[in-house]
């Protein structure tokens, strides 16, 4: 063999080696969100929380570059999304799933996360009985039922005595309407109405016009973050539901930070109940909302799934770190997941090595003005809560 081919066959030679070491040396996760349609809101939440993080921590740990792959659910779309994840297993072999802003598509995934024992890191969607699905699922946002009992709970206490229900008509509206029902039934309030509301395409006029007429002292609501909890209080302001003396109580998806100015004065002294807001007072919040608008510009205010991605990226860093070098491996992922504390920009949360799911501080907040802006002003607080849906 000349020296000149065996020079150019050992550059081939390592090439290929450098190519493998280069894959061991990236770890993949891949992000199914929802990037388009009604829903888009919680996907560009979501990728640019998860970008914030790797601008303050770096794209690298363990010495491996953390490369995410992000792809569009649609909305609320099962089938997009188990094929979007089939895609990102098979082609793109990613070692993380991650994302997931709503429940259908969470559930679509869930058994391909088992089938392939690689991780699946839930990023928002709520209901409770996803992390049951698979083994290998970590949630990192919230459930229904941890933030509406407590406010079940608050409302009986605080001179709430007949409350009208309204939730959209799936998983986390079902879980906010029987969590809340329960606690507050149970401090002696009474329920007068109840309705659920579809997913797509509401229209909440007849459904106000109702409430109005049933006279209760307040509404509790569960919406999914986007257009409809906006389309709700545009409508319960035009029909003077408030005049009427009918207060709104919910979970903070319904008054969420990054809407929140887009709704005017109309949700001025609404109590929700929920794991983070914009004005939490921490070093940790100041440093994520400061990133956040780094990468997302200052006009795009980040809500709690924006959080929701900034802990998911912190869950991933960390088992990473706990891996080791050598492949991403699910079993040892999720044994470093199970009880993990993580220093979030909501608070102190930890995940619960039995279910899965965030053990965290419930908050008990109302909108208010301050400094000229409108925000949800954290004043109680209920600490450890786990998912009671469980
Ligand atoms: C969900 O589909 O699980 C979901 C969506 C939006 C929310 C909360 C939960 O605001």
């Amino acid at each position: 063999m000349s020296g000149r081919l065996w020079g150019a066959l050992s550059l081939a030679v390592a090439a290929i080696v450098s190519a493998g070491a280069a894959a061991q040396d990236v770890v993949k996760v891949g992000m199914i969100a929802e990037m388009s349609g009604p829903f888009a809101e919680t996907g560009r939440q979501m990728v640019n929380g998860a970008k914030a993080y790797q601008k303050v921590f770096g794209e690298t740990v363990g010495g491996r570059r953390v490369e995410l792959i992000v792809r569009d659910s649609t909305g609320p779309a099962p089938e997009v999304a188990k094929r979007l994840a089939q895609e990102l297993l098979v082609n793109d072999k990613v070692d993380f799933l991650a994302g997931f802003g709503l429940t259908p598509n969470a559930l679509a995934v869930a058994p391909l996360a088992t089938e392939t024992k690689r991780p699946m890191i839930v990023m928002n969607a709520a209901t409770s009985v996803i992390t049951q699905k698979s083994p290998y699922i970590a949630r990192v946002s919230f459930t229904l039922a941890q933030v509406a009992a407590p406010l079940g709970t608050w409302a009986a206490k605080n001179g709430i005595a007949k409350v009208y229900t309204l939730v959209a008509d799936y998983g986390p509206g079902i879980d906010a309407e029987v969590a809340f029902k329960k606690t507050f039934v149970a401090g002696g309030g009474e329920i007068v109405g109840e309705v659920r509301t579809p997913l797509r395409n509401v229209e909440f006029a007849p459904y106000l016009q109702r409430i109005k007429d049933a006279r209760p002292q307040a509404v509790f609501i569960f919406l999914p973050v986007g257009e409809q909890p906006v389309a709700f209080m545009k409508g319960f302001a035009e029909r003077e539901l408030d005049k009427a003396g009918i207060r709104v109580i919910a979970t903070g998806d319904v008054t969420e930070d990054g809407q929140l100015e887009a709704m005017g004065e109309t949700p001025l002294g609404v109590v929700t109940t929920h794991h983070y807001s914009a004005a939490h007072d921490s070093a940790q919040n100041r440093t994520f909302l400061k990133a956040f608008a780094d990468v997302a510009g200052p006009d795009f205010k980040p809500n709690f799934m924006a959080v929701g991605a900034w802990d998911g990226m912190a869950a991933i860093y960390e088992a990473i770190r706990r891996n080791g070098s050598g492949p991403i491996d699910g079993d040892r992922v999720l044994a470093a997941l199970k009880g993990l504390k993580i220093d979030s920009p909501r608070g102190p949360i930890m995940i619960d090595p039995e279910t899965r799911d965030v053990v965290q501080t419930v908050y008990v907040r109302r909108v208010q003005k301050r400094g000229g802006r409108i925000y949800n002003v954290e004043f109680e607080q209920i600490p450890n809560v786990k998912d009671p849906g469980k």
